[in-house]
């Protein structure tokens, strides 16, 4: 099986076969797709995407399938939240559909987009293999016009299993849910057409130059043409070998929490025509303040798995938009999508209904640091994060990782997709969620060095029982830049009420609240945080009689019908620093 993957790396998909495809017009696949379950992967090594039903001489040759006669599950979703027989299955399944094509335009190409399939997903087209991708939560694109026919089939196997190889690895806090979870869909392109298309407010803090760049899917030269027409722009970019950049003069109404505005923009080149709709805004560390176009700011936020009861790791706009209205409820501007890229529609949600995002790669706790494979795949997912959500005003921090130990290897392997994050994207500040030096009792990690902002978990009051380490890790630290309370926390199952003692009552968890944010206002290099966690989300690991196979940290119910003490600590605290600003 292991040998398997590295042979398709000839055919991984990546971040460089990314197409911009916002507002394209694209068909959908999305629907009832025949599916096996295939505990011993014996469709990769029997082939049954070759379809052989006979041989040389036409003799009829027996098979182990029957693509189209096998029962249909409605894609996309998660296999778990779908059938209770798959609740708990980790492995891999075969999904198999049919489709027609007929070709559109004399050059067209056809690309085939994944919007996430966790964490292997291997594609076969009209008994052909197209290609792999690795990596359970960003999207993967295939150029399949060669393979494709008038009348098609088209069979994706998807690998659930953990691996402590990859990113996350084995162990982590949250369910593995597995499936082909967000769309499926065929996108037209001609065959000269905008591979990738970039834009924001330059970070100079002239708050009027706008940094606009295109990436055509041909080494060619042209020239592309950029227009907001709100702003009456319309900007030449000239193209050369493929690529072109223009820093032009604007005044756009900045993008802010309080004022969500965004701006159409269109950018032709050549017979493609592409569009975007983007908030400008600026923000960038200064000292120890963290400024939002110029001025500073307390990240009011909190912290948000992508989990639902009802479809696992597939949410529905209905329930993100529950998610930011929760949020802003609490008197939140920030929310940390933790620990993987969710869906795209989440950051353009974002950017709607005004709230800023920490996105984050799920580099958590023991990863193999020392595995060049290890860091392709970690590396990877980054870059199909950033060019994925680099046009979305409401990402301001890209999150490398999380609770990782302070080890040389882990401090390479972070560092430098730290400076991956800095180069593809010097618009935006870089973090992680760092673990308390424990030895000192205090702030402190190499990977500080690599950061634009220090990112913090401590569980004062649950972990580590005794609060008044607390006022003791915030007197012992003297951070150079700053920091973010990305994690604390306490469980309590909703609705089970006692002393604040009790661990597991709402009111143990309201008092670890009341306790964490007297000593947080006062510590003046704290300049935002994310408590652990808006809901209550599936999780093997936590058994106990209070938490049930769920991690009860929420400050709602996973069903998000009930608010506990908790909730309210926090929006009276929220709301306080509200009126102070
Ligand atoms: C850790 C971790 C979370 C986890 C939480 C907890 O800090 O980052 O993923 O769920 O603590 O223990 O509840």
């Amino acid at each position: 099986m292991e040998n398997l993957i590295l042979s398709d790396h000839r055919k991984t998909a990546t971040a460089e076969n990314m197409v911009f495809d916002r507002f394209r017009k694209k068909e959908s696949l999305n629907g009832e797709w025949h599916y096996a379950v295939d505990q011993y992967d014996t469709c990769l090594s029997q082939k049954w995407y070759e379809e052989k039903y006979y041989d040389e001489a036409g003799n009829t040759l027996p098979v182990d399938f029957s693509f189209d006669k096998w029962e249909t599950m409605n894609l996309p979703c998660c296999w778990n939240t779908e059938d209770r027989m798959y609740l708990l299955y980790e492995g891999s399944m075969i999904y198999t559909r049919t489709f027609l094509y007929a070709k559109q335009m004399e050059d067209e190409r056809m690309i085939l987009k994944i919007g996430a399939a966790n964490y292997l997903c291997r594609i076969y087209l009209n008994k052909k293999y197209v290609g792999m991708h690795q990596g359970g939560s960003t999207p993967c694109y295939f150029d399949i016009t060669d393979e494709l026919e008038q009348s098609n089939r088209i069979l994706i196997q998807v690998d659930s299993r953990r691996r402590s190889s990859q990113v996350p690895p084995e162990a982590t806090d949250w369910f593995n849910y597995g499936g082909v979870y967000r769309d499926i869909e065929l996108i037209r392109v001609p065959k000269l057409h905008i591979r990738d298309f970039r834009i924001a407010l330059e970070p100079d803090g002239s708050f009027r130059r706008i940094r606009a760049s295109v990436r055509l899917s041909e080494a060619v030269t042209d020239t592309a043409v950029l227009t907001i027409g709100e702003l009456g722009i319309c900007q030449e970019i000239t193209v050369e070998d493929g690529w072109g950049e223009a820093v032009f003069e604007a005044a756009p109404q900045l993008w802010s929490p309080e004022h969500p505005k965004l701006y159409e923009v269109g950018v032709s080149c050549a017979s493609d025509r592409i569009s975007d709709r983007v908030g400008f805004r600026e923000i960038r560390v200064k000292g120890m303040e963290i400024l939002l176009n110029g001025h500073p700011i307390f990240l009011r936020g909190v912290s948000c798995h992508e989990d639902s009861v009802p479809g696992g790791k597939m949410l529905t706009d209905e329930e993100r938009l529950d998610n930011i209205r929760n949020a802003k409820e609490l008197g939140c501007n920030f929310m940390r999508v933790a620990h993987y890229p969710h869906s795209e529609r989440m950051a353009q949600l974002a950017d709607e209904m005004g709230i800023m995002l920490w996105e984050e790669i799920p580099v958590y706790w023991q990863v193999q640091f020392d595995s060049p494979d290890t860091y392709r795949d970690a590396e990877n997912q980054l870059k199909e994060l950033i060019t994925r959500d680099y046009n979305r005003a409401s990402v301001i921090i890209w999150s490398v990782g999380n609770e990782n130990e302070d080890t040389d290897a882990r401090l390479k392997f972070m560092g430098s997709l730290a400076a991956c994050a800095r180069s593809m994207d010097p618009t935006r500040m870089v973090s992680a969620a760092c673990l308390v030096n424990f030895a000192k009792n205090a702030i402190e990690d190499r990977l500080e060095q690599y950061l634009d902002i220090i990112g913090l978990n401590e569980y004062c009051g649950w972990y580590t029982p005794d609060l008044k380490m607390l006022p003791q890790l915030f007197a012992n630290s003297c951070p150079e830049k700053p920091v973010i309370i990305t994690e604390f926390g306490a469980d309590a199952q909703p609705g089970l009420r006692g002393t604040i003692t009790d661990k597991g009552t709402e009111d143990c968890q309201a008092y670890v609240y009341e306790k964490q944010t007297q000593q947080i206002r006062k510590i003046s290099y704290i300049k935002g945080m994310t408590p652990w966690i808006l809901n209550d989300f599936r999780c093997p690991r936590r058994t106990s009689s209070i938490q049930n196979y769920y991690n009860t940290k929420g400050l709602l119910s996973a069903d998000h019908q009930h608010k506990k003490l908790a909730f309210y600590v926090l929006r009276d605290f929220y709301h306080s620093l509200m009126e102070t600003e």
